[in-house]
């Protein structure tokens, strides 16, 4: 393994984008992809380990705790952090920081990839795709300049109890919401969704895709299904997809990426 390591969890490309341009800042990196059942690689002789993974309904994909408590460390490494979101950080760097104790840690904000909720656009400060891809570049520099500065932040990620108790209700409404989900006659069994849903849900059975309940509501399926087959109600059906100007589905397929 070479000396950064990053583990990135990314539905519809924004930390994936985010990871990516740390490794680059950073002059190389290993990204190894979070999902179910993901390799645990030995990362002891890593210099410096970071995450990247977006806020989900005030908190995070679990999935990126427990990568966090698989993997070992070696004493001294340097630890990072960075969550991204459309407006609010939530909880999700404040439970890592218990898992695996940060030493620096920030927040991007991006286009918004909760298509039921909100249109992607609405992000804070509100940006056009472009924009917002341009300054999480430019944020994602200023991390790079700390992390080769090995700054240590104070504290701990701060944690919002609002965050928290808004965390607990969205994972059973996640869950309704996932039941939602529909696969039209548009859909020609090509596989992408099965390919890229990080908790192998995604099955293609009869000619057709079929989403089971396994779901983190990452909407990876959804956001980038070239005939834009699946749906998750009459609301989203009518808004604009998004997802990562600068990622394609097979960049989120593979298991690790070497920058
Ligand atoms: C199910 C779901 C819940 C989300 N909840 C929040 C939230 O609570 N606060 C927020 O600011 N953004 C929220 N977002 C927006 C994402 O955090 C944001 O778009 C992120 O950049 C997505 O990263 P990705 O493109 O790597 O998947 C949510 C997105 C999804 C799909």
């Amino acid at each position: 393994m070479g000396k950064n390591v990053i583990f990135f969890f990314s539905g519809t490309g924004n930390c994936l984008s985010i990871a990516r341009n740390i490794a680059k800042g950073l002059g190389g990196a290993e990204l190894i992809r979070i999902k179910k059942d993901m390799k645990i690689p030995d990362i002891t002789d890593a210099q410096r380990v970071g995450f990247v993974f977006p806020c989900y309904g005030g908190g995070a994909p679990e999935d990126v705790f427990d990568c966090a408590k698989a993997i070992r460390i070696k004493p001294g490494t340097y630890t990072f952090g960075v969550t991204s979101c459309s407006a609010y950080k939530g909880t999700g760097l404040a439970k890592l920081h218990k898992i695996i104790p940060l030493k620096y840690w920030s927040v991007i904000t991006h286009h918004c990839s909760c298509i039921w909720l909100f249109p992607h656009t609405m992000m804070m400060p509100r940006l056009t795709v472009g924009e917002a891809e341009a300054r999480s570049e430019d944020l994602s520099s200023k991390i790079v300049e700390d992390i080769l500065a090995d700054k240590v932040l104070s504290g701990r990620p701060s944690f919002n109890v609002f965050n928290a108790i808004e965390n607990m209700g969205f994972s059973k409404m996640a869950l309704k919401k996932a039941e939602a989900f529909a696969v039209s006659d548009k859909c020609v069994a090509c596989g992408q969704c099965a390919n890229l849903c990080p908790r192998g849900n995604i099955t293609i059975e009869n000619g057709k895709a079929k989403i089971g309940t396994n779901c983190t509501q990452c909407l990876s399926c959804l956001q980038f299904c070239p005939e834009s087959a699946i749906s998750i109600g009459a609301i989203s059906d009518k808004r604009e997809h998004y997802h990562n100007p600068n990622v394609k589905p097979a960049d989120l397929m593979q298991d690790s990426i070497t920058i």
